[in-house]
């Protein structure tokens, strides 16, 4: 674990963080559909199942705290979803730690992710982490829901139209 996942390290011992298997499938399945209405996720205008990804779970005795899904591509890892069903306990942090060490030791040397333009809490969030700004894709939302993923919402986080995307990277 890298100085910029340091945190809580009391609670965060009592996560235990694993790799997602396909005993996971129905309950990843589920979750997805009940918090975002789909299993696909967008970016940089490409569509990802994200079951079909590689992940990690970080959770405790009352379920999953927190999942993620990353892809390796060269030498960059993209994490492509990122999601807490139990928010604050440290969940998102220790799942981000465990996709950075496995990129680590596939001989990646960067860890990227797009968010959007609405989620300020996520920009805020990453970038506690370590994160920085690496570009921004001006209307890919619009054009992604256009073509790719009609389901998008309109407005985001904060009544913010969702429009652009956000890439934030991490020199590992
Ligand atoms: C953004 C998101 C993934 C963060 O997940 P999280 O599990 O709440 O993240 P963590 O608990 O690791 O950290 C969140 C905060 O809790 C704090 N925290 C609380 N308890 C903690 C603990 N035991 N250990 C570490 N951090 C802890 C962290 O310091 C952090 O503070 P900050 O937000 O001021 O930076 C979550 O809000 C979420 O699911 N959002 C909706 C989906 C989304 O936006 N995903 C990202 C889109 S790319």
């Amino acid at each position: 674990m890298t100085e910029a996942f340091a945190g809580d390290a009391g609670e965060r011992e009592r996560l235990a963080v694993r790799p997602l298997t396909a005993a996971d499938d129905d309950a990843l399945h589920a979750l997805m559909l009940e918090r975002w209405g789909s299993t696909r996720m967008v970016s940089r205008g490409r569509v990802w199942e994200i079951p079909d990804l590689p992940g990690f779970v970080a959770e405790r005795s009352e379920g999953w705290i927190s999942y993620g899904h990353y892809r390796v591509e060269g030498d960059s890892c993209e994490v492509v979803m990122l999601d807490s069903p139990r928010p604050g306990h440290g969940g998102a942090s220790a799942v981000l730690a465990a996709i950075a060490d496995t990129a680590r030791a596939a001989g990646c040397r960067r860890l990227w992710l797009i968010t959007t333009n609405d989620n300020l809490h996520a920009l805020g969030f990453y970038q506690r982490l370590g994160f920085a700004l690496s570009a921004l894709l001006r209307d890919a939302v619009t054009e992604a829901r256009r073509t790719l993923k009609p389901e998008i919402g309109l407005i985001g986080e904060n009544g913010i139209p969702i429009r652009d995307e956000i890439e934030l990277e991490l020199l590992l």
